[in-house]
């Protein structure tokens, strides 16, 4: 057995999207109609899956001749050029891969597949083997050869060491055996000529979900990658391998006990993961915001019309015992739990702190078992937010969970779990799920204040029948749109955009601008209004686009007032104001070049309102800059490394 040793080198790896496929010759997608069998199945899975990284894809197919594989850097796109100039041999079973780079240039050779075993043996991987320079330093040394930077190809070699000795080439074993050797996180595909109709899978800290169908049986990443194919899967548990063929599904640990997985049924189909009409997903997810609140409104009271969540592994008396609630989420899930943070303090009297995940391991946070840790994540795999939960859970917090992807690991492992309904969200800018996490948010502060008796059961009511109001609103919002995208049309060479924002306004600032940095790379800031004179101001100069979220009129006085005097001070200075406030605010009209008004809706869900605008304002300018606002540069959806 190789130990692990030597000095730690960076890592060269990537977090990606993986499919797997083992189907009998007759349940095979279009072989009987002369298709390519798993290639098209594994083409079908790589494209939904294609969101969680575009810089390099490959597949790699069992065929009665051996291995075929193609590979190619750059999207899906050029693999598919690739395959059409050198067409593969129709097979049944087959795994493909779409990578983002964490280090290590997107070269055709470092794009997955990686092959060892002379060619009989193909690996995929998503995540990061941290102890890969040891392993390949000891490999070298018994022999072996490398083509790529890539720690995908040392599990390869690896793999295929131990195939040829402890493994006593049984691959199933040769991976648990593997599995013991390596650190970091990882999802790990393997096939193997001696094998045909089979593929070896294993995970540790990265997603893998098992897909179930007749005569067939696939592997992905999230089950995107199979819904066109079948809707039943199984979540796996952390550190197993599993071992699928065309009528079998085995799981193991990692020292090859039996192990079981729990069984789910996906309740959306691919339909919803189409773009419907739209140019691009996100435009299709930003309408689809309506129905992703109302879906997560839906269903959450008993019949005593008190509100339930959905997996409770922690009492009603536990969570009344908690004293501070502290928020981890990165990106625009830490937004949403920014949001969360004013509604949850006023109604429940709780303190909340939000704080970024990768922030929270690394300072001595103060958490304890009175402490519950609400950790947002769309994904639910993203892993600073996942390392911070156990982080947590170590020090005894109670950790629920607002997640939008069913099965996946940081719901897995928390005390409770609300899940927001919003559909699969494909495009890399969180849209629909921001909305449905604020929302679920909502529901966990009128829950907390109902179990701890801060409001009377009516005054919750009342409450939910605003935000049972708010879908219809928000679809206002994007029937009257047509303003805010020809402003973005006009303001297509801008350079820089700022962001107002005070109360939950400010995150909903902070959000904007990050809509707008992600999609159409310009420089974009969100600020507390109340903080511009402490600095930002100096920013302002003639003709500066701000953007401004205006509180209602109807809320307190003094808030609606001195956002106002913030507006008049930044448009003294030649400030371009451009202000999203409430109908009927007529105020603010004598200090903005533009106005878009939403409907009324109470101060602390208005954020379900403000924010749509400045989507569709970040979504139009970068489609009129002709970027891809759907797979914006650099990003990927699921961030699955530290
Ligand atoms: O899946 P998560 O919600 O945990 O992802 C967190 C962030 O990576 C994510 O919100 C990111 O900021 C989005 N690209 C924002 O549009």
């Amino acid at each position: 057995m190789l130990s692990a040793s030597g000095p730690r080198a960076g890592t060269l790896s990537a977090m990606c999207g993986i499919i797997g496929y083992a189907g009998r010759p007759d349940a095979v997608a279009g072989i009987s109609a002369g298709g390519h069998g798993a290639l098209d199945v594994v083409m079908e899975g790589l494209r939904r899956l294609e969101y969680r990284g575009y810089d390099s894809a490959g597949v790699a197919v069992l065929t009665p001749l051996g291995i075929e594989y193609r590979k190619k850097s750059g999207k899906l796109a050029n693999l598919v050029a690739e395959l059409a100039a050198a067409p593969l041999t129709p097979a049944t079973t087959g795994i493909g891969h779409t990578r983002w780079a964490t280090h290590g240039g997107p070269t055709d050779e470092n794009a997955h597949p990686h092959l060892a075993d002379n060619g009989r043996l193909a690996v995929i991987h998503n995540g990061i083997i941290e102890n890969f320079a040891e392993l390949k330093a000891e490999l070298l040394d018994a022999g072996a050869e490398f083509v790529s930077e890539t720690d995908t190809e040392v599990a390869a070699a690896l793999l295929a060491s131990i195939y040829r000795g402890d493994g006593d080439a049984d691959l199933a074993k040769s991976m648990q055996l593997a599995c013991q050797q390596l650190e970091g996180a990882f999802t790990l595909l393997a096939v193997h000529t001696d094998s045909p109709g089979t593929v070896v899978a294993a995970r540790r800290n990265s997603p893998l979900v098992v897909g179930l169908g007749e005569g067939e049986n696939f592997l992905g990443s999230d089950v995107s990658g199979f819904i066109d194919f079948t809707r039943r899967a199984v979540e796996l548990g952390q550190d197993q391998v599993v071992t699928i063929t065309p009528d079998t599904v085995a799981i193991t640990d990692f020292y090859g006990e039996p192990a079981v997985g729990t069984e789910f049924h996906v309740n959306w189909d691919a339909a919803a993961a189409e773009k419907g009409g739209y140019d691009s997903f996100m435009e299709k997810e930003i309408n689809d915001q309506p129905q992703a609140v109302g879906d997560t409104l839906l269903g959450r009271s008993d019949v005593d019309g008190r509100l339930t969540l959905d997996e409770l592994r922690v009492s009603p008396e536990e969570l009344k015992n908690v004293n501070k609630i502290m928020v981890l989420a990165c990106g625009t899930s830490a937004y949403a739990g920014q949001v969360a943070k004013y509604a949850i303090e006023h109604w429940c009297r709780l303190p909340v702190e939000v704080e970024l995940s990768h922030e929270f391991r690394y300072r001595d946070p103060i958490v304890d078992s009175n402490t519950l840790v609400v950790a947002i994540s769309q994904s639910g795999e993203t892993m600073d937010t996942l390392m911070a939960v156990r982080y947590a859970k170590e020090q005894g917090a109670k950790i629920l969970a607002i997640c939008n992807t069913n099965g996946s690991t940081i719901p897995r492992e928390s005390d409770a779990v609300l899940y927001t309904h919003a559909g699969p969200e494909i495009a890399v800018a969180s849209t629909k799920a921001f909305l449905a996490q604020i929302t679920a948010a909502y529901l966990l502060g009128l829950y907390l204040a109902q179990i701890r008796g801060n409001k009377f059961q009516g005054e919750i009511k009342d409450i939910l029948a605003d935000l049972a109001k708010v879908p219809d609103k928000i679809q206002q919002v994007l029937d009257n749109s047509g303003q805010i995208k020809e402003l973005a049309q006009l303001m297509k060479d801008t350079r820089s955009v700022l962001f107002l924002g005070r109360h939950v306004g400010f995150p909903v600032a902070m959000e904007g601008a990050l809509k707008l940095k992600e999609l159409a790379y310009i420089h974009a800031e969100g600020f507390a209004a109340g903080e511009l004179k402490h600095g930002p101001i100096a920013l302002i100069e003639e003709g500066q686009p701000v953007f401004v979220v205006v509180p209602s009129p109807r809320g307190r006085d003094s808030l609606h007032a001195k956002v106002v005097s913030n507006i008049q001070e930044i448009r003294a200075r030649g400030a371009k104001t451009i202000v999203i406030a409430e109908e009927g605010d007529d105020a603010v009209k004598a200090y903005a070049e533009h106005v878009f008004y939403v409907p009324e809706t109470p101060t602390l869900l208005a954020p379900l309102l403000t924010t749509v605008p400045l989507q569709i304002f970040a979504c139009e300018l970068a489609s009129a800059k002709g970027f891809d606002v759907d797979q914006p540069r650099n990003l990927a959806k699921s961030v699955t490394v530290e």
